[in-house]
Formats: C-alpha cells, sequence, structure tokens
C-alpha cells in the first residue's frame, strides 16, 4: 500500500484538525547467524529488512492512544493515565507497554492518534511484534521527547515491553537491529556489552531468500522460556567451576566443563550456546572476506545445532532448510529468529532462484502439505520518521 493511501485511510478514521501528520516506518529483520544466545551474552548478526510497520501518526490532547491497524481487527483506545496489560486489547498492548516503560524511565509520553500498517507475513517470526514497539517507541521519541530517548535506550525499552508487560523473556536482539540497522549492512552485536559495529552485506553473485514455512508457531512462548531457563540452569552448575555470568563467556577451550551438567538436555542446550557463538566470529570474518561459502557452510551448522542441540525447529522448518540445502546452487540454509515454525533464510546464486524456489516448494509441499512463500527482501534502514 502506498504511503498517501495510508494517510488518506487516517484522515478517513481520525479526520482532519490542524495539527502535524507524520509517517513513520519499522522494520522487521532476520537474524543471518546468532541463534538464542541474544540472552547468554553472545554475539549475534542480524539485518533489518524493508518490509516492515508502516504508521501515520498525530498528537492529540484528550490523554489517549486511538489505535487503528489495517492488520488487525481489534482498534480502539489505549488511556494513558491507565497502562496496563489487557487480553482484550490484544495487539495495542505493544504501544501500552511501550508508553509506560518510555514513562517510566523519566521521558515524556501524550496523546496520539495511529494508523499502522504491515507488510511483514504474520506469525513468520521476523519480529513483527519488535517492529511495532520500535515503531510507537520513535512516534513518543519524535512527537513528545525531541528524539532525546537514544537508540539502545529505545530496544531496551522494546525489551521491556516483551519481558515486563508480556511475560516473554526474549533477549535485546530484535529491537536493537530494527533501531540501529544499516541499509546494506549486518549489524554484529555483542549483547553483552552491547557494543555494535555495522558490515557491508556484499554476498557477491548470490542473494538471501527469505523462506516462510507458513506454519505458525504455536507453543512459541512456553517453550521460549524453557530454553532461557534451561540455559540459566547451566549457568548456576557451571559457575562453580569458572566465574561466568552468562553461557557465551565459555569458548570452546571450556567445552570439557559441560561433564559436569548431569542433564543431558540442559548440557546440549549449553553446548549450543557456545559453538554458536563461535560460529558468529567466524561468520563476521567470512562475510568481511568476501567468503560466502564459508558463510553458508556455517549457516547449515547452526541449522544442525539448532535441530540437534537447541531443539527449537521443528518438522516444518526441518523439511525447508534441509531441501534448501540439498539443492546445488544453495550455499546455505538454516531457520531464523526464535523458531518452531515462522521462517528460515537461505543464501543462493542469484540466477537461480528461480529454479531453487521451485524445486524447494515441491519438495516441501510433498512433506508437510504446506505451500511454501519466498521473500525477497534487501538490507534495510532502522525505525525512521518518513520525510
Ligand atoms: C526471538 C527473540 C530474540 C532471540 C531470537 C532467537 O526472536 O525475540 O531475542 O532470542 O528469538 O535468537
Amino acid at each position: 500500500m502506498e504511503i498517501k493511501e495510508l494517510q488518506s485511510k487516517f484522515i478517513e478514521k481520525f479526520g482532519e484538525n490542524d495539527k502535524e501528520i507524520k509517517r513513520f516506518f519499522s522494520p522487521s529483520r532476520i537474524n543471518i547467524i546468532g541463534e538464542h544466545i541474544d540472552y547468554n551474552g553472545g554475539k549475534v548478526f542480524p539485518c533489518a529488512l524493508e518490509i516492515g510497520t508502516y504508521a501515520i501518526a498525530r498528537k492529540n490532547d484528550d490523554n489517549v492512544l486511538n489505535l487503528y491497524s489495517l492488520n488487525m481487527e481489534n482498534n480502539g483506545k489505549i488511556d494513558i493515565d491507565d497502562l496496563v496489560y489487557k487480553k482484550e486489547n490484544d495487539w495495542m498492548n505493544y504501544a501500552a507497554g511501550m508508553a509506560k516503560y518510555i514513562k517510566e524511565s523519566g521521558f515524556n509520553i501524550g496523546g496520539l492518534d495511529v494508523l499502522v500498517y504491515g507488510n511483514i507475513p504474520n506469525g513468520s517470526g521476523l519480529s513483527s511484534s519488535a517492529s511495532l514497539e520500535m515503531l510507537i517507541g520513535e512516534i513518543f521519541n519524535i512527537f513528545y521527547n525531541e528524539k532525546k530517548i537514544d537508540r539502545t535506550k529505545l530496544s531496551l525499552l522494546g525489551q521491556d515491553t516483551e519481558n515486563k508487560f508480556f511475560g516473554l523473556n526474549t533477549g535485546i536482539m530484535d529491537q536493537f537491529i530494527i533501531a540501529n540497522g544499516k541499509k546494506d549492512h549486518a549489524l554484529l552485536l555483542d549483547t553483552n556489552t552491547l557494543e555494535f559495529e555495522h558490515y557491508p552485506f556484499d554476498l557477491k553473485d548470490n542473494k538471501i531468500v527469505i523462506l516462510n514455512t507458513n506454519k505458525r508457531r504455536e507453543l512459541k512462548d512456553s517453550k521460549y522460556n524453557e530454553r532461557r531457563a534451561q540455559c540459566d540452569e547451566a549457568v548456576s552448575i557451571l559457575k562453580n567451576y569458572k566465574d561466568i555470568k552468562y553461557l557465551c563467556e565459555l569458548g570452546e577451550e571450556d567445552l570439557h566443563l559441560l561433564e559436569n551438567i548431569p542433564d543431558e538436555i540442559v548440557r546440549n542446550r549449553a553446548k549450543h550456546a557456545i559453538l554458536e557463538n563461535a560460529r558468529v566470529k567466524e561468520a563476521a570474518q567470512a562475510l568481511q572476506d568476501g567468503n560466502i561459502e564459508q558463510l553458508g557452510k556455517l549457516l547449515i551448522e547452526s541449522n544442525d545445532s539448532l535441530r540437534e542441540l537447541y531443539e527449537v525447529s521443528g518438522e516444518h522448518l526441518d523439511s525447508i532448510t534441509k531441501h534448501s540445502n540439498e539443492f546445488e546452487y544453495c550455499l546455505g540454509a538454516r531457520m531464523t529468529g526464535a523458531g518452531f515454525g515462522g521462517c528460515g533464510i537461505a543464501i543462493v546464486k542469484e540466477d537461480k532462484i528461480e529454479e531453487f524456489k521451485k524445486y524447494v516448494f515441491e519438495k516441501y509441499k510433498e512433506d508437510t502439505g504446506l505451500e511454501a512463500e519466498f521473500i525477497s527482501s534487501n538490507v534495510g534502514e532502522s525505525v525512521h520518521e518518513i520525510k
């Protein structure tokens, strides 16, 4: 949908007045590598996409957030003096949560009329929720705070919304990349220190293809928190052998310490975290060296580990990544994001992409009965006002 069309829908919905209307965009994201380690103090390597969430917004004097989404059914009002989670508020809880934590950290909030439209496939694991959080955050930042909330703070407020408002103990990766991404660059983030560096995302004659399994991520939330608790359990045991706060402070040379973890499942989770972190560093180097074959290999290793050791893939992601990796001109494919359904990514030779899609579509349908969807998107900018 064109931004002009969104603007007319905004006027249709909220009417005209003399207050200034502004337009915003917030991207979705993929993670190239470094999965399930952003809550283990590890390094992650995501990038922002050109698909995402748009908003048209304007201040109001009524102390309410008037929210209208072109994608969702439940629309309505949030009273900014009553910022508590309410089930019936559905997606609007993201706006309520952001407003609450912006206010609690000493920044300003106030009334807003907001129309939202997203072109991220729903439940696809490309971070539509973090995209929405950063969008609302940036709208408050620009209308009420003269942009004084810096990008790291903005992403931490988004994480508060997930963790405290929704009770989902996610890490910082999604919000951070959406707040700090850069066009045509991947971002290497140290989730322990929040230091980051942009890497030119040049895949030579290859491209990223996003593989949507069209399998929604059921059970994701409880399984996610369970994984996180298992990592905490591993740390509490390993602390007796080495002074650590996070699993990813351990390197490959420390793998022998895992023998002290009696539960095999917990041991496997820890092994994944340590080795995945090592792969991220190698992947960033491979991209910098233009060694895309090596990058592809690391993606495959990461996927194997997420399937076998961390157990967050499931039959749909396993099928789509397996058939992608069988294809001769695919350099590497893996699941991306939280897992349990959602999307994968594949690095494919540009002139073989159509053939690739046809091959994977057929094989995946044979396995699962579902039709895969292939999404192409360039690497885009962080959340911003559209001028
Ligand atoms: C979700 C979470 C992130 C991260 C990924 C897995 O996207 O929001 O914080 O943990 O899963 O890497």
